[in-house]
């Protein structure tokens, strides 16, 4: 029999989410707001990873409500990032969360074409970080003097490659999606376990290419299960499948998929690592949830009709008690629109607290409910 769906709420949700995001834009404007702390978001320096999640947000409300004034903002912050990418020296693998979001989004909303130039920069550098020797893009640059982290891939970069494979659909060169495929190849050899969870962090030997460890990152241990990792690796790999049509990334997203729902709480909101015990292992990351809805529901959509209702109705669950356990739809004095996201556990940073990506993935996994696009990934 066919399940009937009540998804009333998500309208609720989407606008108790607007209403909320048009008075914090009075406030943060064209900032980069990351972690909430006592009811406000903290905003970082624009050449943080987080950058690209705020203008956004505001990006996914304007293409379906047309508000201006969250528009302009959203151009501002792009053009402030120009810094960043003409800086260069802050710029590491985190171009396609950056730019993705920014100049990707502007452009396909507006046409705008010195967007289209930002977003073909921004691959150019990002392509610049692949290692031939081990077929990885380099994660990060040294954050300490002295410190080489060349040899670093991180699971996350999973959703930077949609940035190479945007370039090589944009510009008809194949070679963007050539690395984005090496890449993404190198996730499935060494970063995905046999029961569908995720390593964080494989460190290479630079010159050989050869896997040297694999290490906890901010999970809790190394053969441990981050959450948002785990998130990141579905979302990324469904992202990778709709833009190459290889099945072997479909068959992977599916595996992390299978493992990330089949450990959820009762709740459906992930704890901050599937395999933390004890007290710490109670506490959530709802940004590890929103996140793996949205790639959950791009994932439905692109199977077969027999096993895409597990996704989707995955998804909704997990949307579903954000809404209305996490949700600050009642706490007009707080920013963050869900509660409870666990930015670094083991670094002891933003525990407990909103994160702007979590409330960037709601806010687009909303849009994938309500089928108001466009998706600036794909
Ligand atoms: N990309 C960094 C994080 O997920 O915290």
């Amino acid at each position: 029999m066919k399940q009937v769906e009540n998804t009333a709420w998500v309208e609720e949700a989407w606008s108790k989410a607007l209403e909320k995001t048009v008075i914090n834009s009075q406030r943060i404007g064209a900032e980069f707001p990351h972690a909430g702390q006592s009811g406000k978001y903290v905003l970082e320096a624009p050449d943080w990873w987080t950058a690209g999640f705020w203008p956004g947000m505001l990006w996914q409300f304007y293409g379906e409500c047309g508000d201006e004034s969250l528009r302009a903002i959203a151009e501002r912050c792009e053009k402030r990032l120009d810094e960043v990418l003409d800086g260069y020296v802050k710029l590491d693998h985190d171009l396609g969360f950056m730019w993705i979001l920014t100049s990707v989004a502007n452009f396909k909303l507006t046409g705008n074409g010195m967007s289209r130039i930002r977003a073909l920069k921004a691959a150019n550098y990002l392509s610049a970080r692949f290692n031939l020797k081990g077929r990885y893009i380099r994660a990060w640059n040294p954050w300490r003097e002295g410190e080489n982290n060349s040899g670093v891939a991180i699971i996350d970069c999973c959703m930077n490659t949609s940035l190479l494979f945007w370039a090589s659909a944009e510009t008809g060169d194949p070679r963007y999606r050539h690395i984005a495929e090496a890449h993404m190849d190198t996730v499935l050899e060494h970063f995905i376990r046999a029961d569908g969870s995720v390593y964080h962090i494989v460190n290479f030997n630079p010159e050989t290419g050869e896997v040297k460890e694999k290490l906890g990152g901010q999970g809790y241990g190394p053969e441990s299960a981050w959450s948002r990792g785990t998130a990141w690796a579905v979302y990324g790999l469904t992202l990778a499948y709709s833009h190459s049509g290889k099945q072997e990334y479909l068959h992977a997203a599916q595996r992390v998929a299978h493992f990330f729902l089949t450990r959820l709480p009762e709740d459906h909101v992930p704890h901050w690592d599937f395999r933390a015990s004890g007290e710490t292992g109670e506490i959530r990351d709802t940004s590890a949830g929103s996140c793996a809805a949205s790639g959950l529901l791009l994932l439905a959509r692109l199977v077969d009709h027999s096993e895409s209702h597990v996704y989707r109705s995955g998804a909704l669950k997990i949307m579903e008690s954000l809404y209305r356990n996490y949700g600050t739809w009642n706490q007009p004095d707080e920013e963050g629109l869900l509660l409870h996201g666990t930015s670094n556990y083991p670094e002891n940073r933003n525990v407990g607290v909103p994160l702007i990506y979590g409330d960037f993935f709601y806010v687009e996994a909303l849009a994938r409910l309500k089928e108001a696009g466009p998706f600036y990934w794909e």
